[in-house]
Formats: structure tokens, C-alpha cells, sequence
């Protein structure tokens, strides 16, 4: 459901390997698949292929279709709209997992169809799309979820589908693990570069920095214990990212493991005018403060910045956003 960079990736890897997807998407992309079929790259050189003849696309779901499990992979903002169309056609019960960034959109999910099973996941790596219907995996990681007895029998088809599926007793700490390291979005988005040219500059990292710390700081006085996602603790990528260039270089070769061209798909959002998911990232923080009695001035400052953007205007330099920012 939303067959756009996650939904085109994940069920794409998944009909490659033989599990029969139903794709869900708009007219833009459904045509783009109906000529060209499906493309999957990533960063390991792998290349699969989907002819157009094997996809079965909808441009909603379809009335009588009683899948399996659904992948809810649309943006934060059509979570409500899409989980609505779910829940006049899908028979009770079946289980829905959210592939979407952001802590509360499996639960908005689950309240906009309450007869349905919402299960929430996590997708660590990044996913672009490109021209003629191609899904490019510009990043590593494993997808998680919240472990449940529903999931289970999925795994192997996770595994044989080359995404392999981790369960999780407690998502919600691997979510705000994710959501920390999404804080870099808006700074990338903003900076107009790719995400490996933005990261290797020293004062968009002071900006993603000083989001992280905050966001930390908030988290610890909600007792919230973030996951670890990278090799680098939470509570250390302040510092790392604010090591001097040649250094971040060399201690976060991993973290630099991206393709040069990938972004994050906020920049793209942002380029073309699009909602973007800042709500759902500094716009969480912000309400989690809020809660607490406390605020999140530089989250609070990042949403208003990405919200007050027009498309096409000029994007910030570095120590621009920094002053901006007042970090
Ligand atoms: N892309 C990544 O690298 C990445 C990585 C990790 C996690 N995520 C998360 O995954 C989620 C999906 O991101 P994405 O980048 O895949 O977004 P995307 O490329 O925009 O794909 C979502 C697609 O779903 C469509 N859609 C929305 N409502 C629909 C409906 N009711 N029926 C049919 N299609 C509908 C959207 O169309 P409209 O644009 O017209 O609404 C869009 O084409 C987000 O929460 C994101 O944060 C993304």
C-alpha cells in the first residue's frame, strides 16, 4: 500500500523471490511499471528485474483480495487516508506492517482501521527512485519489527527475499534509535547536496549534532532508551559528528557506506514542493518536550525552517544554517 521507494523496493524484492505482491500506488508510477516493469539495484552492484507482465498493479486496493499481509509504505501524512480505503476492503484481522519512519504511525494506522491488525516496522536503509521504474538501495541494514506471532512465518520469505526481517520485544526503542539519525534529513534536505557530500561537511554536521543532542536530552528526561541502529551509540554521535572532517572520515567509514547521489527522500519532498515528514520527526520531538513541560527550541527552529521553505528558493550553505540555527 503506497507503491513508491519502500513500497516498489521491499514488495519488489519479495515477487522477485516468488511471493505473489499486489502493488498499490499512483497513476505516475503504475504507468512508469506497466512500461518498463520493475528495476531493483543497490549499492552491492545486484540487479534484479520484474517484467511488466508479472506486476499486478491497482491504483487501489482491490475490492475481494484477502492478502496475506499488507506493507504500509506510504508517507506520514497519508497514513489516515490510506489505512481508511484499507479498512472498507480488507477482511478483519489481517495484518498490516507499517514500513514508515517516525514513532506514531503505526498507532495513527491502527485507529483509522481498527479491525485490522497494525504492526509497526522499521526500514534502516535508504531507497531512491530513478528513471524507467528503477528502486535503487543506496544504503545497508536490516528491516525490523515489533516481534509478533504473525510475523513469524514471514521471516524465511524476508530472508529469501535478500531483506532479512528482525523482530523486536521493544520497536519503539529501534524507532527513536531511527528517528535520531533521521534528524539528519531536514539538515540534508535544506543543504540541496547528496547525503555522503552533506555529511562530509563539518558544519551541517554541527547542525544534525546539536538536533541529536537535544533530541537526546528530551528522550532521557521521557526515560526513553533509544536503540542503536549504527555502530556508534546515540549517545555518542553529537561528538563524532562534530569531529573535524579527515577524522569523521575515517572513524565513520560505515556511516559513509552510501552511494554518492543518494539523498534523503525529504530533500526530494522539499525540491518539489511536496508535504514533507517533519511532523513526524522534529515535529514528534517537539511534542514529546511539550509533554514533558520542556520545549525543543532547535527541532522546533528545524520544522518552522523546512515548513517556511518555498520550492526552488535557495538553499542554505553550511555555516548559513548553523547561524540560523544558532548553533
Ligand atoms: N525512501 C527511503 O529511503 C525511506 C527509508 C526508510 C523509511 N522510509 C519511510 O517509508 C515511508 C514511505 O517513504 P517513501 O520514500 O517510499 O515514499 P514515496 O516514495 O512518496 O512513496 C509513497 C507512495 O505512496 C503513494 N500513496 C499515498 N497514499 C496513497 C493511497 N491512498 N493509495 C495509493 N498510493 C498512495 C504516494 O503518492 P503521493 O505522493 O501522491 O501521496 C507515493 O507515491 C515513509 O514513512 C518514509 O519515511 C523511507
Amino acid at each position: 500500500m503506497g507503491a513508491g521507494s519502500i513500497g516498489c523496493y521491499v514488495g519488489g524484492c519479495l515477487l522477485a523471490s516468488g511471493v505473489p505482491v499486489h502493488l498499490v500506488g499512483r497513476t505516475r508510477i503504475l504507468h512508469l511499471l506497466a512500461r518498463h516493469g520493475l528495476t531493483l539495484t543497490d549499492l552491492s552492484g545486484t540487479r534484479r528485474q520484474v517484467a511488466a507482465f508479472r506486476l499486478r498493479l491497482h491504483d487501489a486496493p482491490p475490492e475481494g483480495l484477502a492478502p496475506a499481509l499488507v506493507l504500509l509504505c506510504v508517507k506520514s501524512g497519508a497514513t489516515a487516508a490510506s489505512m481508511a480505503q484499507l479498512a472498507l476492503c480488507l477482511p478483519a484481522g489481517t495484518p498490516v506492517l507499517s514500513l514508515q519512519n517516525g514513532v506514531s504511525n503505526a498507532g495513527i494506522a491502527q485507529q483509522h482501521a481498527p479491525l485490522l491488525r497494525v504492526l509497526p516496522g522499521m526500514v534502516p536503509f535508504n531507497v531512491a527512485e530513478l528513471p524507467e521504474g528503477r528502486f535503487h538501495r543506496g544504503t545497508e541494514g536490516d528491516l525490523a519489527a515489533q516481534d509478533d506471532l504473525l510475523l513469524r512465518p514471514w521471516l524465511p520469505h524476508f530472508q529469501a527475499a535478500g531483506l532479512p526481517l528482525r523482530l523486536h520485544a521493544d520497536l519503539r526503542a529501534v524507532q527513536w534509535g531511527k528517528l535520531l539519525l533521521n534528524l539528519n534529513n531536514p539538515i540534508n534536505a535544506l543543504s540541496g547536496l547528496p547525503l555522503r557530500a552533506q555529511l562530509l561537511n563539518r558544519d551541517f554536521r554541527h547542525c544534525t549534532a546539536a538536533l541529536i543532542e537535544e533530541a537526546l536530552a528530551v528522550l532521557k528526561a521521557a526515560g526513553i532508551e533509544p536503540q542503536r541502529i549504527t555502530p556508534v551509540a546515540p549517545r555518542l554521535l553529537p561528538t563524532m559528528l562534530r569531529l573535524p572532517t579527515p577524522v569523521f572520515r575515517l572513524l565513520a567509514s560505515r556511516m559513509l557506506r552510501i552511494d554518492a547521489q543518494a539523498r534523503s527522500s525529504m530533500a526530494d519532498d522539499l525540491r518539489l514542493g511536496r508535504r514533507t515528514e517533519i511532523d513526524a520527526l522534529c515535529g514528534e520531538l517537539c511534542r514529546l518536550a511539550q509533554g514533558l513541560g520542556r520545549t525543543a527550541p532547535l527541532n522546533a527552529r528545524t520544522a518552522t525552517l523546512i515548513g517556511t521553505h518555498t520550492a526552488g528558493a535557495t538553499l542554505a550553505d553550511g555555516a548559513a544554517l548553523r547561524r540560523a540555527l544558532g548553533v
